[in-house]
């Protein structure tokens, strides 16, 4: 039996409701005459706090518009391909103790010694060309940069 489509009336329903939201927009409440707010306008009180305490912060003249961090795109492929494609091996701490871990032998991400020796671009030539029973992936280049550091969060004190 195949699974049916959506119903017609539902998807027409669905499209009303996209439209109605487009009208509603188009007459929002107008902002004319209030200065529109600017990520650099603030006195960054709340970065300024965190920085102290050893957290990093993006400046946000380096932030998009939207207000999402730069960044931010590296970590959501990064964690995707993480969950999707590592922690089978490697475990969701990387400590090498996913399902498939211990028969391959996967590496201990987590362990600080491994981590001393390895470089980031090292880490990026083996998700490449893959090594010993690790395989290659073919992941964008933004999944690649968050996935190393995704990694180096990994190290165990
Ligand atoms: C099929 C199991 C498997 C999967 C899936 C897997 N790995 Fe591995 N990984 C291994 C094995 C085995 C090694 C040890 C390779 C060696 O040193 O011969 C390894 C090693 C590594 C290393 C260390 C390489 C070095 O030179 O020390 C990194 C970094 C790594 N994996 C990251 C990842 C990331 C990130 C993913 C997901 C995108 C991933 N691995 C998916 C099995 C896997």
């Amino acid at each position: 039996m195949r699974s049916s489509p959506p119903s017609r009336s539902t998807s027409a329903l669905f499209v009303a409701i996209v439209v109605a939201g487009l009208v509603a927009c188009d007459r929002a409440p107008s902002a004319a005459g209030l200065p529109e707010w600017n990520a650099a306008d603030h006195d960054r009180a709340e970065e300024k706090a965190r920085e102290a305490q050893g957290q990093k912060v993006v400046d946000p003249a380096n932030r998009p518009a939207n207000g999402a961090r730069k960044g931010d795109e590296e970590a959501r492929l990064a964690d995707l391909a993480w969950n999707k494609q590592c922690v089978t091996c490697h475990g969701e701490l990387g400590r090498g103790d996913g399902p498939t871990g211990p028969m391959v032998q996967a590496t201990n991400l987590s362990d600080p010694a491994w981590q001393d020796k390895i470089k980031d671009e090292e880490i990026v030539a083996v998700l490449k060309n893959g090594k010993g029973k690790m395989p290659k992936f073919d992941l964008p280049e933004k999944a690649i940069a968050g996935l190393v550091i995704k990694i180096r969060t990994l190290r165990q004190k």
